[in-house]
């Protein structure tokens, strides 16, 4: 059976853009394959971040990842800061990435544009942690959103770099995007990524959201000009809605043009907010149910991270010997 792995860093809550962008994938894969996937909590402190924002975070994130799907029984699911071998085998990649190829990483442009202030060397070695992470588990398929595409390739090239260096030690991963919903746009500015952090929080819908919020932003979200439900690049807004409509019911987008056929943009928001509700509202009371379980999320944490140890050794130890240090 291929592995495949994935993760999300809790550097806020989560968002219908993580849904829709991985985790719908990285749950339809449980079936199939075997599935590993990391709550990427030490990719959250290349940010500025309260440590009780930190926490809050990873617990919340764990919990509606395991609501979602994603529970022992389906798959293995941990937290990175708890597997010492992705920050030893992150420092080993360190050394076969170049400095340009991480400086030309579109991420860490746009996070040093934002944060000058704390351009720290952890945000620019940040795609290297998540070639270990991925590189750790020998995965063959990596669920993820287009966002993430340059840093799995750059994955790619460390691992085949090493593997010509040295002899086969990685399996080279391949990503695997969403046919629809690889890039959920913001509900105000369309054109950018939905994203945890946004600072107009109207355009983002957290996983976390009750309802009056969720239809409130579906009910604000930018159309665009004229009066027609098509999907097309010269209307953002309006295609937008339209793939997380399509994502969340399972139409296709010319499906959803007939339904909404009569240019109705009210209507159609309406219709796109009680979709999207009716499906967080389920997932959010199984939450609180794992949340509120303290016991069984601590017995998760300590078990899941010892088994994902006992995996990333195996693979550590490997290119550790292939490197020539003496273990
Ligand atoms: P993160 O936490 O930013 O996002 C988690 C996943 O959600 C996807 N995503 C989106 N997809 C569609 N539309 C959006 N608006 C949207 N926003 C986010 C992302 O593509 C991602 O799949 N570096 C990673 C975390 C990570 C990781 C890894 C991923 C760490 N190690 C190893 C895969 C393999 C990140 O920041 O994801």
């Amino acid at each position: 059976m291929e592995t495949v792995y994935s993760a999300l860093k809790p550097t806020g809550k989560l968002t219908i853009g993580n849904y829709l962008g991985a985790i719908k994938n990285m749950t339809a894969m449980t079936d199939e394959y075997n599935c590993i996937y990391t709550v990427a909590d030490l990719h959250s402190i290349t940010v500025t971040i309260e440590p009780s924002a930190l926490r809050e975070n990873t617990l919340d994130m764990f919990s509606m990842l395991v609501a979602l799907g994603l529970t022992p029984d389906k798959c293995l699911l941990f937290l990175q800061s708890r597997v010492p071998m992705h920050s030893e085998l992150a420092w080993i990649l360190d050394c076969f990435t170049m400095f340009g190829e991480a400086r030309r990483m579109t991420q860490f442009k746009d996070k040093s544009l934002k944060a000058p202030e704390n351009v720290n060397v952890g945000l620019f070695a940040y795609p290297v942690l998540m070639a270990a992470d991925i590189l750790l588990y020998g995965a063959k398929y990596v669920p993820i959103g287009k966002d993430q595409q340059q840093h799995l390739e750059l994955a790619r090239t460390i691992a085949d770099r090493f593997n010509n260096r040295y002899s086969p030690t990685f399996v080279v991963p391949e990503g695997v995007y969403p046919k629809v919903g690889a890039k959920i746009g913001s509900l105000i500015d369309p054109t950018a990524k939905m994203g945890k952090t946004d600072e107009n929080a109207d355009g983002t819908v957290f996983m976390l959201d009750d309802k009056d919020t969720i239809m409130r932003k579906f009910k604000r979200a930018v159309t665009d000009s004229g009066s027609e439900i098509v999907f097309s690049p010269d209307k953002p807004g309006i295609s937008n809605l339209m793939t997380i409509y399509s994502a969340f019911t399972g139409k296709t987008t010319d499906e959803v043009a007939s339904e909404f056929s009569d240019g109705n943009y009210a209507r159609f928001k309406l219709a796109v907010g009680e979709t999207v509700a009716s499906f967080l509202l389920k997932a959010q009371e199984e939450y609180r149910r794992i949340r509120s379980d303290k016991a069984y999320i601590a017995e998760l944490l300590s078990s899941s991270a010892d088994k994902a140890a006992h995996i990333a050794y195996k693979t550590l130890a490997k290119a550790k010997r292939k490197v020539g240090f003496v273990v």
